[in-house]
């Protein structure tokens, strides 16, 4: 038996209903993981996160709490979990992916990349050892090895030696975690990361190096970065073939609501996205029904709740009048509404594919919901 991920039901395809127990509790799969860049999932409070949006694990970012509040307070306030006060589980990613999105100029070389912060212009260096003592030093229960995350579209050449450079960080990786355990009193979880681009037979090559590695969840990074959508399904589709069904799969970055049922459909178990909360801020609101503008002129005067078939609070308590007034008048109120919505429409989309993964209707049900899913309110 494998005690960090049991599989409760698999499908007569890829779906799974499966639980992940960490030491700071379960995360029942599949999963979507809110994301928690700086601490702070944008406008949420940690109360509406457990108890409105049912979030069972958040996401934290190495490269920003590196920079900002930095290690030393994190150590001093020993840990992310306490300095945020989440008792529940966090998984952090390793860096590099915000250094090439965010940092004003880098230099990678076989070492690490160099950097110069976004946020005061200084300069740092985050190898991939430095990766993992980060990371242990914030304290997540699952945490991401150091890659590099392929851009799109690359050259064949490019995308293997971004990819062999991975594989070669990864085995650094592991290395330092096995020479420095755990400084917190809970266990850490290293998912190393596939890549490969839209290459099939990189993709092949990359899976079966991180699977070899043992770890006790493997993730597929460099997708939903600008490939075509069939594009994203068809290299999910054969990483799952290959990576160890016993263990969880994480899909990094994805994504809309269809995106995430087709995901879970290829047999992933975990997703995240700043696609919920940063479209909340925006106005756009995902519903079972379709996707709503709610800055649009035709809600003026619609006292009808947010979103009657939304499960959270916020969708009885305030009419789509009210929120649109609150956009229109550019009230933070507005954009805290729309957020607890949007997450708590995802954790209600995750929740109920499970349902129907464990009633074995998984594939019809999703076929069914997927055109609604898609449609402009
Ligand atoms: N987030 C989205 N895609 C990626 C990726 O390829 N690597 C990492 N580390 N994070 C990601």
């Amino acid at each position: 038996m494998n005690p960090f991920f049991q599989i409760e039901k698999t499908t007569e395809s890829k779906a799974r209903a499966g639980i992940i127990s960490t030491d700071h509790g379960k995360i029942e799969t599949p999963i979507f993981m809110p994301v928690g860049t700086v601490a702070s999932v944008k406008t949420v409070h940690q109360s509406e996160l457990r108890e409105d949006i049912k979030a069972q694990i958040i996401l934290g970012n190495t490269y920003h709490l590196y920079l900002r509040p930095a290690m030393e307070v994190m150590q001093n306030a020993g840990g992310l979990h306490k300095f945020m006060n989440w008792d529940l589980p966090i998984l952090t990613d390793s860096g590099g992916f915000q250094v090439f999105s965010l940092s004003d100029s880098r230099k990678m070389t076989e070492e690490g990349v160099k950097f110069k912060s976004h946020i005061d212009g200084s300069y740092h260096f985050i190898s991939p050892e430095k990766s993992m003592e980060i990371q242990r030093q914030i304290g997540a229960d699952i945490f991401m090895a150091f890659d590099e995350c392929t851009a799109y579209p690359s050259t064949y050449t490019q995308a293997k030696l971004s990819m062999e450079m991975t594989h070669r960080w990864l085995k650094r990786c592991i290395k330092w975690c096995e020479e420095n355990p755990e400084i917190y009193a809970h266990r850490q979880h290293l998912f190393p990361i596939v890549q490969g681009s839209t290459f099939s037979d990189l993709r092949k090559i990359s899976a079966e190096f991180i699977s070899e590695q043992n770890c006790d969840g493997n993730a597929i990074g460099g997708l939903s970065v600008g490939e075509p959508e069939d594009e994203m399904y068809r290299i999910t589709d054969e990483v799952t073939d290959i990576l160890p069904k016993e263990k969880p799969r994480y899909l990094m970055g994805v994504g809309t609501p269809w995106n995430i049922l087709e995901s879970i459909g290829l047999g992933i178990d975990m997703m995240d996205c700043v696609l919920p909360t940063r479209n909340a801020r925006n106005g756009m609101l995902f519903t079972w029904k379709g996707v709503i503008n709610i800055k649009n002129e035709k809600w003026k005067n619609d006292f009808s709740p947010l979103d009657e078939f939304g499960k959270s609070y916020v969708d009885r308590d305030y009419s789509k009048a009210y929120v649109r007034h609150l956009f229109v008048s550019r009230e933070y109120l507005g954009k805290q509404i729309a957020s607890v919505h949007n997450l708590a429409f995802y954790l209600d989309l995750v929740k109920t594919a499970r349902q129907h993964i464990l009633a074995g209707d998984f594939y019809q049900w999703k076929n069914s919901v997927l055109p609604e899913l898609k449609n402009r309110l």
